[in-house]
């Protein structure tokens, strides 16, 4: 299956128990990568080069967190103050989580452009769903952990969402909070799961790379690879690729980490939480905004379904219908770069989700209720309408015989 060889006689005792050399040879060294792959393929690796930090970074913290509401504030103020780089280490896993969202965002807008859900890597698509809700879990609940005033009510707010849901949503909510309010044991457990949880995104990522390597990556121009002229192997020219893209993404991660550390934050999470006095504007961390403005877009209660059921509803329900993308995409061609009218809508696409984001960071009030329904029926609309629509109307371009022949001088 690899070539891989040794004369070392170490190496070569251990691989014939447990082939790892061969395993990491074919699968991180040969791996047939399209020869084509543009920058937006580095994003994949960055975020798991973050994912990394993320827990080499948390791993320290709790060395000096106590997760008690009455130590917690003062033992994030303790790390930021007195203990030995506290305050890197901090900064770099509050910044990183800010980080994981825009390259795993990108990750997402790139996958959408290029088509990469489609058959055969809907599995491989599934399973970045399933990590992106296990990082909206991840991120709530590590917001909760430094006990501040937006800790606190954030955990209120969405905590009570569920009670939106008839008969079981009481249950549940009391279950969340190990009470009748937010107090001790929610922030126990919340700790508990903010630890757990990173370690089931690392086991999914191994499932999506598993599942990346058995269907092989997309490109640009979404067309298979179909001779060994269309690959090159991944090492060395991918490893120097994503080594590059570490590089320029370092500057700008701590770029934010030295010089705007709090760029991302709330103030207000710098005053201890306090069960008696509420903020005057609760917003949620930046990367679930959109999702909030969908929340907050159904304001009339129909018959006896709650305004607020409708918008729990509508804002799950937003990340379940990528579940179905693969198949309400109708058009054979994946790349927007041969479906010109896909193409336009995956930029006002954007630019909707862009907005949502907007509306969801500014209180309730005027329009801008006008504009977040509007954006909010926009969204489902572009799966629902627009996407199985455009494949049966668009004429796509001709699509290149192969990866190699756009290049090639004899089939140009
Ligand atoms: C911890 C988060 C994630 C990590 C570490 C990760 C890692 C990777 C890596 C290393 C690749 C190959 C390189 C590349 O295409 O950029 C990849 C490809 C892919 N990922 Fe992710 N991913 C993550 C999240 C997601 C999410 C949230 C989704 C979708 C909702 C997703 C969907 C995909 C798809 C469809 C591909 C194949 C792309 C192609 O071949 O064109 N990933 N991922």
């Amino acid at each position: 299956m690899s070539g891989f060889q040794t004369n070392n006689k170490v190496v070569s005792w251990l691989e014939q128990r447990l082939p790892i050399f061969s395993m990491m040879q074919h699968s991180a060294v040969e791996y047939p990568t399209p020869k084509n792959l543009n920058y937006w393929w580095n994003f994949g690796s960055l975020a798991g080069f973050v994912l990394v930090v993320m827990l080499l970074t948390g791993i320290f913290l709790v060395m000096n967190y106590s997760s008690h509401t009455s130590l917690a504030f003062d033992s994030v103020e303790r790390i930021m103050r007195d203990v030995n780089y506290g305050w890197l280490i901090r900064y770099l896993h509050m910044n990183g989580a800010s980080m994981f969202f825009i390259l795993v965002y990108i990750h997402i807008f790139r996958n959408l452009y290029y088509g990469s859900y489609k058959s055969p890597r809907e599995v491989l698509w599934w399973i970045g769903i399933l990590i992106y809700l296990a990082m909206m879990a991840t991120g709530f609940l590590g917001y909760v952990l430094p006990w501040g005033q937006m800790s606190f009510w954030g955990a209120t707010v969405i905590t009570n969402l569920f009670s939106a849901f008839p008969i079981v949503g009481d249950p549940i909510v009391t279950l969340l909070w190990g009470g009748f309010s937010v107090d001790n044991p929610t922030l126990n457990r919340f700790f508990s799961l903010h630890y757990l949880l990173p370690f089931v995104i690392l086991g999914l990522v191994v499932l999506h790379v598993w599942a990346l390597h058995t269907v092989k990556s997309n490109n640009p121009l979404g067309v298979e690879i179909q001779s060994p002229a269309d690959a090159i192997p991944f090492h060395p020219y991918y490893t120097i690729k994503d080594l590059f893209g570490i590089g320029v993404f370092l500057m700008f991660f701590l770029g934010f980490v030295f010089w705007a550390p709090n760029f991302f934050g709330e103030p207000d999470n710098y005053i201890p939480a306090n069960p008696m006095v509420t903020p005057a504007h609760i917003v949620p961390e930046w990367y679930y905004l959109p999702f909030y403005a969908i929340l907050r877009a159904f304001t009339m209660d129909i018959w006896v379904i709650s305004a607020k059921l409708q918008g729990v509803v509508a804002m799950f329900s937003a990340i379940i219908i990528l579940f179905f993308l693969p198949w309400l995409d109708t058009s054979k061609v994946r790349s927007a770069k041969f479906r010109p009218l896909y193409k336009q809508f995956f930029w006002l696409f954007l630019i909707n989700c862009l907005v949502l984001g907007y509306v969801g960071g500014k209180p309730a009030e005027g329009v801008l209720v006008t504009i977040g329904q509007i954006c909010t029926a926009y969204y489902f609309a572009h799966f629902l309408i627009i996407m199985p629509l455009l494949g049966k109307i668009e004429k796509p371009k001709a699509l290149p015989a192969s990866i190699s022949a756009p290049v090639l001088k004899e089939k140009a």
